[in-house]
C-alpha cells in the first residue's frame, strides 16, 4: 500500500497527518510512504527526520496524490485539491461533510472512499479521533477569548480572573463534552466565573462533582441560555450532534443583548456553528464584530498549536492507520466496526445516515 501525505493548505494550518514515528511504524508494516517536502515543518518535523524514518520525499503535491492508494490528511480537501483526488481513492481525514455540500459532491463524483476521522467510533461509542482536537480547541477557546476581551483587540477590557475586589469575568460554555469540559477547566483555572450548560445531565453531574460548586451547571434550554448568555463576557459554543449540522442554540436576538465588547468563540463552526450570528473565519482574519460582540469562528483552531495538535492527533489515529496498512483498507473496514463507522462516502453514495440527512441525500 502507498500512503500519501500532502502538505496541508488550509489558511494557517500547521498540522501534518503523520509524524516521523508514525511513518516508521507504517514502513515497518510494509507500507510505502510518500510525503510532500516540507509537510511537517510547521509542526517541527524536518524532511530529514521523515527520510530517516523510511519515507520518500516528493516536491510536487500532484505526485503524492496520484501515487497514493490511501491519502492521509488532517483537514478536508479544499477546492484547489479537488482535481488531485483520484477516482476510487481512499481518503482518511477530517471531512465534516454536513458543513461541506460542495466537497460531498466531489467525493461522490470521484467515488472516493471517504473515511472521516470525526465519525470513527471507539468500543464505548465515543469518537476517539475527534477527542484530542476537541480538547485542544476547548482549552484554546479560553485563551483566545481572554485575548480578544482585551481592550486593544476590540474587547470589553475584562480580565477573566479579575483581581481581589473586582468581579471576575463570566464564561458561559454551551456543551459539556470534550471541548466544553476542557474550556471549563481552563476558565475555572483562570479564576473566571463559569457556567456550563448541556442537555445531558450525566455530563453536568460529573462537572458538578469535579468542581464542587466552583462551576455552575445548568440544563440547556432556551430560557437558561438566554439568561446566561446575556450576562456572558465570553461565550463558548461547544455543542455537537454527531455528524449532523450543529443546532442553533443561541439566537441573534440573544447575542444582541450581550454587553458590547463581549466575545463569542464558536468551536462548533466546523459543523456549521451553533450561534445564529456566526460565520466561519480564518487564522488570517479570525474575528468580526456584529451586534457589538466580537465573533471568533476558526474551523481549524488546533493549527494554532501545530506541534501539540499533531502529536495529539497522530497518537489517536495511529492504531487505525496501522489497521489499514496491516490488513489493507477493505479488510480493515470489514473487521473493525468502529473504523467502518468512519466511512462517510463510498462508491458514489453517502453511507453515514446523519451526513446524508444533513445534506438532503436519500
Ligand atoms: N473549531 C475547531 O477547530 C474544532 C476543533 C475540534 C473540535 N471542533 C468541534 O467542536 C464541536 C464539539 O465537539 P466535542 O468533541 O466537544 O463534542 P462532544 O460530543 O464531546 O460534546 C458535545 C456536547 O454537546 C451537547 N449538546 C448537544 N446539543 C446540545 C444543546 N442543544 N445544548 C447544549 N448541549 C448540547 C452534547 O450533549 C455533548 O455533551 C464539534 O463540532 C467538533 O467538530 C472544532
Amino acid at each position: 500500500m502507498t500512503i500519501g501525505v500532502p502538505k496541508e493548505i488550509k489558511i494557517g494550518e500547521t498540522r501534518v497527518s503523520m509524524t516521523p514515528s508514525l511513518c516508521r511504524h507504517c514502513v515497518s508494516l510494509g507500507a510505502r510512504v510518500l510525503i510532500q517536502k516540507g509537510a511537517g515543518l510547521t509542526a517541527g518535523f524536518s524532511d530529514a527526520e521523515y527520510r530517516a524514518a523510511g519515507a520518500t520525499l516528493v516536491a510536487e503535491p500532484t505526485k503524492v496524490w496520484r501515487a497514493a492508494d490511501l491519502v492521509l490528511k488532517v483537514k478536508e480537501p479544499l477546492p484547489a485539491e479537488y482535481d488531485l483526488l483520484q477516482e476510487g481513492q481512499a481518503l482518511f481525514t477530517y471531512l465534516h461533510l454536513a458543513a461541506g455540500p460542495e466537497l460531498a459532491k466531489v467525493l461522490l463524483k470521484k467515488r472516493i472512499l471517504g473515511i472521516a476521522y470525526e465519525t470513527v467510533e471507539g468500543r464505548d461509542g465515543s469518537f476517539p479521533l475527534l477527542k484530542p482536537m476537541s480538547q485542544i480547541a476547548g482549552r484554546l477557546s479560553i485563551q483566545i477569548g481572554a485575548y480578544f476581551l482585551q481592550s486593544q483587540h476590540g474587547g470589553s477590557g475584562v480580565l477573566l480572573g479579575g483581581i481581589p475586589g473586582t468581579m471576575p469575568g463570566h464564561v458561559v460554555v454551551i456543551g459539556a463534552g470534550n471541548s466544553g469540559a476542557h474550556a471549563v477547566q481552563m476558565a475555572a483555572g483562570m479564576g473566571a466565573r463559569v457556567t456550563v450548560l448541556d442537555l445531558d445531565t450525566r455530563k453536568l453531574e460529573a462537572l458538578d462533582v469535579e468542581y464542587r460548586g466552583r462551576v455552575v451547571t445548568l440544563i440547556s434550554n432556551p430560557a437558561n441560555i438566554e439568561h446566561q448568555v446575556a450576562d456572558a463576557d465570553l461565550l463558548v459554543g461547544a455543542v455537537l450532534i454527531p455528524a449532523a449540522k450543529a443546532p442553533t442554540v443561541v439566537s441573534r436576538r440573544t447575542v444582541s443583548r450581550m454587553r458590547p465588547g463581549s466575545v463569542i468563540v464558536d468551536i462548533a463552526i466546523d459543523q456549521g456553528g451553533c450561534i445564529e450570528s456566526i460565520r466561519p473565519t480564518s487564522h488570517k482574519q479570525p474575528v468580526y464584530v456584529e451586534h457589538g460582540v466580537v465573533h471568533y469562528a476558526v474551523p481549524n483552531m488546533p493549527a494554532l498549536v501545530g506541534r501539540t495538535s499533531t502529536l495529539g492527533l497522530t497518537q489517536a489515529t495511529e492504531p487505525f492507520v496501522a489497521m489499514l496498512v496491516r490488513r489493507g483498507v477493505e479488510r480493515a473496514l470489514a473487521e473493525h466496526e468502529g473504523l467502518a463507522k468512519g466511512v462517510n462516502t463510498r462508491a458514489g453514495q453517502i453511507t453515514y445516515p446523519a451526513v446524508a440527512a444533513a445534506l438532503g441525500y436519500g
